[in-house]
């Protein structure tokens, strides 16, 4: 049993705003103002610190099967705990890519051992080559629950089309990713004045943008959950804002290094800023940042994407694209949302937790009696200066390196078990 005294509830069904908790069996047994400790059981002063739901990142990348070089089940999950992070989905693009029910089948058997949640999520298309359709039926029973893929955009409209028809038939999510190919090529950086700098083509946002729209168009027409994943432009958000206000069933996220980033971090950083879609402008990040507070945008997720130091230490035309991200993600966003005034600590927590699960019809998200006991505990003040050397990650491709953030993970539960607490 843990006890965890005294703690600010964020994110509580219960109207309490200082509270105890007590946990037993892996779940929340009683949420009250006052729990005295009965026998033997873990106590928790958390007299300076947030309580709230563990973090369900919709949008990680673990590479296992197939590139464990980079990241594989067990250290993804770490990072994840560090993070405070007890759910994860992971996107299909491995190898084997998650198209068929044996890799789910492996996927969820590794996940067994795993300190947090591990959702599988399976690809749309066979090989995510953009052109058959995975059997969303089978994967459903197997275990998946979301689709999406991720990594690649599909660019066929009759394909997505029918996969939207075919995910709202079998009651399943739509992740996607929205960059026309054409545009996008594999070029490294935002289309603009830093692309111009290094004399590099580069991917304009309208590339992300004409897919945003089609993919919200389609989901109107054909009635599909549609999740549109990583927004990072301005008239992406417009899209979105106004495809909700037309009662369009589309969701969107974005990712902490496109409300704390400029493209400029491509001339400071090189091939550790190279993400896609791109690090755009300060117009784009004030744009994004408006549509969390306004509620366009309903989630954060990482895109936690490790890549190895050899893999980074490619030209920055050559290098892979992505970022990690499942150990700053809260820091970000309490340094760059919250301490800048924002959002409130409680509107973050349901765009990092609350939101997801129920994106993706997950019972985690809130604080209440009889839920598992999936839990994060932070001090919103603390700083601290991000060095990649420390995480439980494979890999060390953070553009966050050396940054003094504030607002700090001090321990993560997850299913009634202590499975991270900062050093102190
Ligand atoms: O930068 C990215 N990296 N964006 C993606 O969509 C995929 C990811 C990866 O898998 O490395």
């Amino acid at each position: 049993m843990i006890l965890i005294k005294g703690g600010k509830l964020c994110g509580a069904t219960s109207e309490l705003e200082v509270g105890d908790i007590l946990i037993k069996d892996g779940k929340i047994a009683k949420i009250a103002e006052r729990i005295d400790p009965v026998g033997e059981m873990t106590i928790i002063n958390a007299k300076s610190l947030m309580v709230a739901p563990g973090l369900v990142d919709l949008h990680v990348h673990f590479r296992d099967p197939g590139f464990e070089y980079k990241e594989d089940i067990m250290t993804g999950a770490a990072a994840a705990a560090a993070g405070g992070v007890t759910t994860c989905l992971c996107m299909a693009n491995t190898l084997p890519v998650a198209d068929n029910v044996k890799t789910i089948e492996y996927i969820l058997d590794k996940a067994k051992d795993a300190p947090i949640k591990i959702v599988p999520i399976g690809a749309i298309t066979l090989e995510h080559k953009g052109e058959t359709l995975t059997d969303f039926a089978a994967l459903k029973a197997a275990g998946v629950i979301a689709l999406s893929d991720d990594g690649s955009a599909i660019q066929s409209a009759k394909l997505v089309r029918h996969a939207m028809h075919q995910a709202h038939k079998n009651k399943m999510t739509l992740i996607s990713h929205c960059e026309d190919d054409e545009l996008a090529k594999n070029y490294a950086v935002n289309e603009g004045v830093v692309s111009q700098a290094l004399g590099l083509p580069g991917r304009p946002a309208i590339a992300e943008e004409i897919m945003v729209a089609r993919d919200v168009m389609l989901s109107v027409e054909t009635g599909a959950k549609v999740h549109i994943a990583h927004v990072s432009t301005a008239a992406s958000v417009a899209i979105i804002r106004m495809a909700k206000k037309v009662g369009a069933y589309i969701t969107a996220e974005t990712c902490p290094q496109y409300f704390a980033l400029t493209e400029d971090e491509i001339l400071k950083q090189g091939t550790n800023a190279r993400v896609n879609p791109p690090l755009r402008t300060q117009d784009d990040v004030t744009a994004i940042i408006e549509g969390l507070i306004d509620g366009t945008i309903d989630v954060i997720a990482t895109d936690h994407a490790p890549h190895s130091v050899e893999d980074k230490a490619q030209s920055l035309e050559d290098a892979p694209s992505g970022m990690i991200g499942l150990e700053t993600s809260l820091a970000l966003a309490l340094t760059y949302l919250y301490h800048t005034g924002k959002l409130k600590i409680g509107e973050i927590i349901q765009c990092m937790s609350t939101h997801p699960a129920r994106i993706v019809g997950l019972e985690s998200g809130v604080l209440t009696e009889g839920a598992s006991a999936d839990i994060v505990m932070f001090d919103p003040h603390e700083q601290w200066v991000v060095d990649p050397d420390q995480f439980k990650s494979k890999a060390r491709n953070s553009p966050f390196s050396g940054m003094e953030l504030k607002g700090k993970v001090k321990y993560t539960i997850s299913r009634g078990e202590i499975v991270y607490r900062d050093t102190f």
